[in-house]
């Protein structure tokens, strides 16, 4: 079993073009498949589920459509407490939060800090998150903590020190790249592409990647 699936959530906005709606429409559906899929994964006894949401790369969209993710967020958050509580997931985000307003920050620790006892699942959401960023952040605090730089000091520096590294990275509409994600606790992710959209990538599929993924076999290097 996967302990750590990671999900890069993506084509929102073809989704919506598909049905000549607003992009906005993508990321509302989107964001209802975020529940979905949560609760499959616990289902499934997946551990954590790590999803990708908003990139650092992602400020340069179009204002509006920035603003409207950002507005979608805090949403978002204001009606999942509830669905945390009330199934035992414990809520945590990976990212630079320091470009996020004080009140999403706000929300963001109270619903952490709230949720942090739950055992059933940790739903971790990588907002303004970027690998490259993350790794620069890590190194910093390395310096200033004048650890030495070494494979488990730099992993206990990312903001992904509170979980295991990926065991599957699943990327949903059809691009094959990893965009600047998890590439240091992806280094022996298994890879998982499909061309499903993600407002329709539902628990059938994920279920179907979940017993792929138990056929692999997983050699880290040796033989
Ligand atoms: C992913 O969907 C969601 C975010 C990046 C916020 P997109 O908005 O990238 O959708 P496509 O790729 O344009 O279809
Ligand atoms: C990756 O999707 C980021 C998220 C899903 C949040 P993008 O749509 O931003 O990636 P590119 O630009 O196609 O690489
Ligand atoms: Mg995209």
């Amino acid at each position: 079993m996967p302990r750590h699936i990671a999900i890069i959530m993506d084509g929102n906005g073809r989704w919506a073009k598909e049905r000549s709606k607003a992009r906005s429409k993508g990321h509302e559906e989107g964001a209802k498949n975020v529940r979905t899929i949560t609760e499959s994964a616990i289902k499934a006894g997946v551990k954590y589920l790590t999803l990708y949401a908003f990139s650092t790369e992602n400020w340069a969209r179009p204002k509006s459509e920035v603003e409207f993710l950002m507005k979608l967020l805090e949403r978002y958050l204001d009606k999942e407490a509830e669905t945390y509580r009330k199934n035992g997931i414990r809520f945590e985000v990976i990212g630079d939060m320091s470009r996020f307003s004080d009140s999403l920050v706000k929300k963001i620790e109270s619903i952490r800090a709230e949720t942090a006892k739950n055992k059933k699942l940790t739903q971790v959401l990588a907002i303004n998150y970027g690998a490259k960023d993350e790794i620069v952040r890590a190194v910093k605090k390395m310096q200033s903590l004048s650890l030495e730089p070494n494979e488990q000091n730099l992993s206990i520096s990312l903001d992904t020190a509170f979980m295991p590294d990926v065991d599957m990275l699943i990327r949903t509409g059809g691009d094959m790249r990893l965009s600047n994600f998890m590439l240091w606790q992806s280094a022996y992710a298994e890879l998982f592409f499909t061309k499903t959209l993600w407002p329709d990538f539902g628990e059938e599929e994920l279920f179907l990647m979940i017993e792929e993924f138990k056929t692999r076999e997983r050699r880290f290097g040796r033989v």
